[in-house]
């Protein structure tokens, strides 16, 4: 399979082969979320955003797993890299309680380690000064430690700030400070004193005029909260505030620019530490490193995961722990494979300015999306190649997904009738105009289904 000449051939999907594996895996997976009818063969061709399923089917993903996967499949710029080491034996070490090395020395180092991975983290962050990193498996576990240093560093805290519409995993701290589908969080115990704010959902709002319930004539809902003479929490007893600066389950959100200054004030003027929470937007997604970067705030922690293939946890020393076995994990970030993968994607962003390409290829989506969209699509926004489209209503957005996979192009809903689109941050001009040529004519499809419905 070549990349620059491919094309999706969906035929009829699930097929019998992955009508067989669906049920292999049903038989003693526990219930979860699936998010595709679709189930991808890791022995057959792939390349970049083309991959094949168990039934031949070959799909363009617009998905990158959610963006774990940033530059797609078997991509030669990650994997090229890859191949040139001779790994005994891509084992998992045992990651926080050791030190690991690569020969006599880390600057001639045969291949990169979870070391070099911190090294680069810092190098990518450091405009906000962060120093620092603690890695773990996943995205929870680094929004889970993100919140465990900022109580750290105030023992006398008993108050953190969340967001409407939040998504920031599932153990249970980070389910505390989750806003968004109840089925993550009923019934489970939460950690004392999160408070909730309203998150802002339209780029657009400015001070003076916000529909989003956060701006209100006598402040900002979160300087209220604050105020000596209105509010009921204590700014000294907060230990954080903790924000995607885009959320994305939540619906793909992209706040104002006056909203994100308000808190990046608040978060200032009392010294509460800014969590941002870059799991999905991180990594170049946004055409930045850090989606962080596009507004005025300066957080203070960083939590990324997904397109990394760990969880990292990034910030100043000075917010960290100093005391040995305060933070821990047997596997955290120790995983050889996985720390590579991570150090190979952000040298691939750099050595191939892929944050250029992201801005340049979601510029284009955007203009090819907004081009004759029919008045059933609510909004077309983005930052770089995390895009999304609003629909008028959840089924459209439902039965557009459907259309799309029946044409060979895989997206995800989010929010309530929202659409996401990530294609991978190295796409070509081709693979976008395809992409959202398919989609384009999925729309169409899905506006005479919902029609034909409507009159039936
Ligand atoms: C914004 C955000 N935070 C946290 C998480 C949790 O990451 P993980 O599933 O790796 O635990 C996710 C996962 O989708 C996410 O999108």
């Amino acid at each position: 399979m070549d990349r620059h000449t491919a094309e999706p051939t969906a035929e009829g999907l699930p097929g019998p082969n992955a009508a067989e594996w669906i049920e292999f895996h049903s038989e003693h997976a526990a219930p979860s979320e699936h998010s595709h009818d679709f189930v991808w063969d890791v022995t057959a061709e792939a390349d970049g955003p083309f991959v094949t399923d168990v039934d031949g089917n070959v799909l363009l993903d617009f998905t990158c797993h959610i963006g774990a996967a940033p530059l797609g499949y078997n991509n030669e710029k990650v994997l090229g890299k890859l191949r040139e080491f001779d790994l005994v034996e891509p084992m998992k070490i045992a990651g926080q309680d050791m030190y690991f090395g690569a020969g006599p020395d880390p600057e001639e180092s045969p291949f990169p380690g979870s070391g070099h991975l911190m090294e680069k983290l810092c190098e990518v962050s450091e405009g906000y000064g962060m120093d620092t990193v603690f890695l773990s498996n996943s995205g929870a576990e680094a929004v889970e430690n993100a919140l465990k240093i900022t109580y750290d560093d105030a023992p006398s805290a008993k108050y953190g700030f969340a967001f409407e519409g939040s998504f920031h995993g599932r153990t249970m701290a980070t389910l505390s400070v989750t806003r968004s589908n109840e089925v993550y969080t009923r019934h489970y115990p939460e950690i004392s004193g999160v408070r909730t704010v309203p998150f802002c959902s339209d780029r657009h709002c400015t001070e003076g005029e916000c529909d989003c319930g956060f701006s209100t004539r006598d402040g900002s809902q979160l300087r209220r909260a604050l105020a000596p003479e209105g509010g009921h929490v204590n700014p000294a007893e907060v230990a954080f505030v903790v924000l995607e600066p885009i959320q994305g389950v939540g619906g793909y959100r992209f706040p104002s620019e006056s909203f994100m200054r308000e808190v990046g004030d608040v978060t200032d003027e009392y010294d509460i530490p800014l969590v941002v929470d870059e799991i999905q937007s991180g990594v170049g997604r946004t055409g930045e490193m850090w989606a962080s970067d596009h507004y005025p705030i300066e957080p203070d922690v960083i939590a990324s995961a997904k397109g990394l293939r760990v969880g990292a946890t990034i910030s100043n020393s000075e917010l960290f722990p100093s005391e040995s076995n305060r933070l821990g994990s047997t596997f955290g970030g120790g995983d050889i494979l996985s720390s590579m993968q991570g150090v190979f994607t952000l040298e691939a962003i750099e050595e191939h300015d892929l944050l250029a390409n992201a801005t340049e290829r979601g510029r284009q989506a955007k203009e090819l999306l907004r081009d004759d969209a029919p008045n059933h699509v609510a909004d077309v926004r983005g930052k770089g190649l995390m895009l999304a489209v609003e629909f008028d209503t959840a089924d459209r957005r439902d039965t557009v997904v459907e259309e799309s996979l029946k044409r060979g192009l895989l997206t995800l809903g989010c929010g309530k009738k929202t659409i996401r689109l990530l294609p991978p941050l190295d796409s070509t001009e081709r693979e976008i105009e395809l992409g959202i040529g398919i989609f384009a004519d999925a729309v169409d499809a899905a506006a005479d289904e919902v029609a034909s419905a409507a009159s039936s």
